[in-house]
C-alpha cells in the first residue's frame, strides 16, 4: 500500500518543547543525578536531544521491548528483547518514551522497573495519544498530546521506515 508522509509537529516545534522538557527536568532534579532509560528504538532520538539539554548530572541506559510488528495496531504482547545494562537499585528513573498509545507497554515495563529497586520511576514521553488509551498510565513529562492518528519520524517508524525523519509526521494510505 502506498503511503503519503503529512507534516504534524515541524522540527522547531518539537526543539522548542524538548528545551521547555530539559529544563523542567533540570529544576525537578536539582541536587540530583538522573538516570534516563531509554526505551529503544522509538525513544532513541527523544532522549539524545533530551540529554542534552538537561543540566544536572545524566547516565544512561537502554532496552527493548516488542510490541508492534509490521502493522499499526497494538499487539498486546510485551516481551524484553534487550534488557538493562545496569541495575537501578536507589536511582533517580525516567522512563524515556517516543509514544504512549494504548499504554500497554509502558504499564508492564513500569511495574518491571519499579520492582528493582528505583529510588522513583517516572515517566517522560515525546507523544501522548490520549484518546487511544485502554490501561491507565501516569506521565509525568509530555512533550505533545497527538490526535488519534498513526506518526512516523524523530524515531517513530512505520515498519522500520521513516525514523530518521527530523519531523513528526502523519502516514496517510492512498
Ligand atoms: P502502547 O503499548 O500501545 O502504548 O504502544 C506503545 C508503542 O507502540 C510505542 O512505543 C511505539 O513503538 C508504538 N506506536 C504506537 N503508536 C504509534 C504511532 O503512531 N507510530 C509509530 N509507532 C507507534
Ligand atoms: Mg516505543
Amino acid at each position: 500500500m502506498a503511503e503519503r508522509i503529512e507534516v504534524l509537529l515541524t522540527e522547531e516545534e518539537i526543539d522548542r518543547r524538548i528545551q521547555e522538557i530539559g529544563d523542567q527536568i533540570s529544576r525537578d532534579y536539582a541536587g540530583r543525578q538522573v538516570h534516563m532509560v531509554c526505551v529503544l528504538k522509538g525513544g532513541s532520538f527523544f532522549m539524545c536531544e533530551l540529554a542534552k539539554r538537561v543540566t544536572v548530572p545524566v547516565s544512561i541506559d537502554f532496552m527493548s521491548v516488542s510490541s508492534y510488528g509490521g502493522d499499526t495496531k497494538s499487539s498486546g504482547v510485551v516481551r524484553i528483547v534487550k534488557d538493562l545494562d545496569e541495575p537501578l537499585k536507589d536511582r533517580h528513573v525516567i522512563v524515556i518514551e517516543d509514544i504512549v498509545d494504548s499504554g500497554r507497554t509502558l504499564s508492564y515495563l513500569l511495574d518491571m522497573l519499579r520492582s528493582r529497586g528505583a529510588a522513583d520511576v517516572r515517566l517522560c514521553t515525546l507523544l501522548d495519544k490520549p484518546d487511544r488509551r485502554v490501561v491507565d498510565v501516569k506521565v509525568d513529562y509530555t512533550g505533545f498530546e497527538i490526535p488519534d492518528e498513526f506518526v512516523v519520524g524523530y524515531g517513530l517508524d512505520y515498519d522500520q521506515k521513516y525514523r530518521n525523519l527530523p519531523y513528526i509526521g502523519m502516514v496517510k494510505f492512498e
